[in-house]
């Protein structure tokens, strides 16, 4: 089991030590895990000049999953695009052609306080978004900057989804629905885009390959609407780079924080790249104030898709479980008046649950 850790910048190094710890616990308990650390985004930029150091992919490609923190940060705003942080993520999705990216949204009934829903909507809430994330208006060529003919500046992307791609993710999304509620909502705009009106053919014709899984379509900006409207009528969501990945931003929220949740990047064989769908939180870096409990559930994910050890994966979320049960808190899901822990007491609450 070898893991690479990518750690980034910002509040990544002290979330990703205690997602450590817990890889720890478990190779003391006679898993064979062996890890290497590598910089990637700002930290990369710092130490090698670019924010996806080619040692770094190295270690990242011959490792069988990789942990990642979070990247970015105030001091990198002013670099090229080509330099930002943001290109480290990109650049390893890419290289590594990790094109199924899973977003659970699971709240923990201890926090249905922290959700800015009612806890009535949101009670039992248990979706799982699929958001493809090697191609779209991401990576479509052609792109960039230039001068039309009344002498204006013009910025233009391309939005583009081959039938392949289209199939590999939703052939993602049926599975996945499968194993869960064998409810799939794949969400597009065909009601205005050609790449989407493809999208929308391309999934209809696989429903007859899965007839026990319900599909149904749903434009974007209802989902978006109905996330917040009734967001227990989703099992599982399938969709584009762009629109997963504001959706998944938004659906984070109805679990309580976006501090919760984990995500898996997978490739076709299931070698993964694991990482907190929150970002590196700048304000807050390097004052024991995160919540490492995204970066953990990860570690979980790693076990349950790379690993296929489902037993490892439930271990790591049981304790999850109890520690929130315990009513140990972090800042972003303690209620008013909870005693609020910091980082390094919150590993240490799932290092002893473990
Ligand atoms: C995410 C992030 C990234 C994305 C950024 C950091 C490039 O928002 O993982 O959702 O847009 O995919
Ligand atoms: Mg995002």
């Amino acid at each position: 089991m070898k893991i690479a850790v990518l750690p980034g910048d910002g509040i990544g190094a002290e979330i990703v030590r205690e997602a450590v710890r817990v890889l720890d616990v478990l190779k003391k308990d006679g898993l064979p895990i062996e890890t290497a650390t590598a910089p990637i985004g700002g930290a990369g930029y710092d130490a090698a000049g670019h924010p996806l150091p080619d040692a770094t992919l190295e270690i990242a490609r011959s490792a069988d999953a990789v942990l990642l923190g979070a990247v970015g940060g105030p001091k990198y705003d002013t670099l090229p695009r080509p330099l930002r942080p943001e290109q480290g993520i990109l650049g390893i999705r890419k290289a590594l052609s990790l094109f199924a990216n899973l977003r659970p949204a699971l709240l923990y009934p201890e926090l249905a306080a922290s959700s800015s829903l009612k806890p009535e909507v949101v009670a039992g809430l248990d979706l799982m978004i699929i958001r493809e994330l090697t191609g779209d208006i991401y990576f479509g060529q052609p792109r960039g900057r230039r001068t039309n003919a009344a002498g204006e500046a013009e910025g233009f992307d391309t939005m583009l989804y081959s039938e392949s791609e289209i199939r590999r993710i939703a052939a993602v999304g049926f599975e996945t629905a499968r194993k869960r509620g064998r409810r799939l909502t794949s969400v597009d705009k065909a009601n205005v885009l050609d790449t989407s009106i493809l999208w929308r053919e391309v999934v209809s014709a696989m429903a007859a390959d899965y007839p026990d899984v319900a599909l149904s379509h749903m434009y974007v900006d209802n989902a978006a609407m109905q996330l917040v409207r009734n967001p227990r009528q989703f099992d599982v969501i399938v969709t584009g780079n762009i629109f997963g990945d504001i959706l998944s931003d938004e659906a984070s929220m109805l679990a309580g924080s976006i501090g919760m949740l984990p995500s898996a990047s997978l490739d076709a064989k299931g070698k993964g790249l694991y990482e907190p769908i929150h970002g590196s939180a700048p304000d807050i870096a390097g004052q024991d104030l995160a919540n490492p409990l995204a970066t953990i559930l990860s570690v979980a994910m790693m076990f349950r898709y790379t690993f296929a050890r489902a037993d490892v994966a439930d271990r790591i979320e049981k304790a999850v479980r109890a520690v929130l049960a315990s009513g140990v808190r972090t800042g972003d899901i303690a209620a008013p008046g909870e005693r609020v822990v910091g980082t390094r007491a919150m590993g240490d609450a799932v290092v002893a649950a473990l």
